[in-house]
């Protein structure tokens, strides 16, 4: 069973305490057994028992828990390079996506796709995830829209469970937006939504999302697809707050959202609300970077006794990267995170906003075996300064996922 020595800083990241407190141990050693932690400290400290067990070394490198990417939206067809561009020249996100662009081009590009092609893409992204040190991933449907197709994108999730990649945490999205099928019949989509696409998504995903904003669904739909998903068994979460301030975080606490994601123009009651109700607010710092806009108030969050996650929304539209760390980067320089702040709000914290912080997040005995080792001398150091990936090793419930050459 393996030891890792020679450990310069390891974050165990630890829940206890304030969102700035990672709990670092420095010259420490981890030990596991097969998929689970057995011991986390000093390397002088390392108990006899161990002593004997399989060496590796981290070369005084920094290790961190896994990260965990509590928010993208994995398996999609085609691109959307053009919007980039267009917005570039001037036209908002709205103006695109009522143009016939925006989502709903993204949702036929999927429908088009073979499940093969979906699978395929989502594989090569799920890859590239686990060179950065992912090991967790929270993946959503949405580009869908319709009993069949929604289900698809699941079972592409389902289909790419394998020890050798990160693990896939799947959540329905049928209420991204109404589908053109349906924009005369709105709430007949929301009925096809609770009566047929929930139903068949149970079992499968683990929560059911709704986008609430003027371009997608109201508060009062949100509330009825979300409380359809809890007598499913799927916990509730909110894209809410993004673009104008519709009370979707109230909404996230007044149903108990595990998470209420985006916020960037939440209101202060909205704060105090997820405050009181206990729910995560996921960050997803490059949707701000990439539609050049206000970025969600975490300080105000985070003095308010909220939890900030931070995501990346890999998406096809706001969001084309998948690249948490250069996410973390963002955080700290857009959003006021500190780096340690920053580095909890992609393991523990997120660990929260999916229902896994019991397994995975921190660096302690009894989880699993999930970590990676960064060639940083310390969290500062490793997203201050940006590289083509600092990421060495991805270890995953045990096993090496990625390894640099
Ligand atoms: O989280 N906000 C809604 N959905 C995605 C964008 C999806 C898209 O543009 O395709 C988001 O930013
Ligand atoms: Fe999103």
């Amino acid at each position: 069973m393996p030891v890792l020595r020679e450990i310069g800083l390891l974050a165990t990241c630890a829940p206890r305490g304030a969102q700035s407190e990672i709990h670092p141990i420095s010259h420490a050693a981890l030990v596991w057994e097969n998929d689970t932690i057995r011991w986390v400290g000093k390397e002088v400290d390392l108990p006899e028992q161990y002593s004997g067990w399989e060496g590796k070394t981290a070369g005084g490198n920094l290790v961190i828990p896994g990260l965990i990417d509590a928010h993208t939206h994995l398996a999609f067809g085609g691109w959307r390079a053009e919007e980039f561009e267009l917005r570039i020249l001037g036209k908002s996100y709205l103006e695109i996506a009522e143009s016939g662009g925006g989502i709903l081009s993204t949702v036929a590009r999927t429908r088009a796709a073979t499940f093969e092609e979906l699978r395929s893409r989502a594989d090569e992204h799920l890859q590239g995830m686990a060179r950065l040190g992912i090991t967790t991933v929270e993946a959503k449907s949405g580009y869908g829209l319709s009993l069949e197709h929604e289900l698809r994108l699941l079972q592409v999730y389902r289909d790419l469970a394998d020890p050798q990649r990160p693990r896939i945490i799947p959540t329905l999205l049928a209420a991204h937006v109404v589908p053109p099928e349906y924009r005369a019949r709105r709430a007949a989509y929301i009925r096809l939504i609770i009566e047929q696409i929930i139903p068949g998504a149970s079992g499968i995903a683990s929560f059911c999302d709704v986008f609430v904003e003027k371009s997608a669904f109201t508060i009062e739909e949100g509330r009825e697809v979300l409380e359809a998903g809890v007598r499913h068994g799927l916990q509730p979460k909110l894209h809410a707050d993004q673009l104008s301030d519709t009370g979707g975080a109230a909404l996230a606490a007044e149903i108990g959202a595990v998470s209420a994601d985006h916020l960037e123009r939440v209101s202060d009651s909205g704060i105090e609300k997820l405050a009181a109700a206990g729910v995560v607010a996921v960050s997803l710092p490059l949707a701000s970077l990439y539609l050049a806009a206000a970025p969600i108030p975490a300080r105000r969050l985070i003095e308010a006794g909220v939890s900030v996650a931070v995501a990346t929304d890999f998406n096809p539209g706001s969001a084309p990267s998948y690249h948490l760390p250069f996410a973390l980067t963002l955080a700290c320089t857009l959003q006021r995170m500190t780096p340690a702040e920053a580095l909890k709000g992609a393991t523990i914290i997120a660990a929260r906003a999916l229902g896994v912080e019991h397994d995975t997040g921190s660096l302690e005995a009894g989880k699993r075996a999930d970590f990676a080792i960064v060639k940083a001398p310390s969290v500062e150091h490793w997203l201050y300064q940006l590289t083509e990936n600092a990421c060495q090793l991805t270890v995953a419930s045990g096993r090496e996922i990625w390894r640099v050459a």
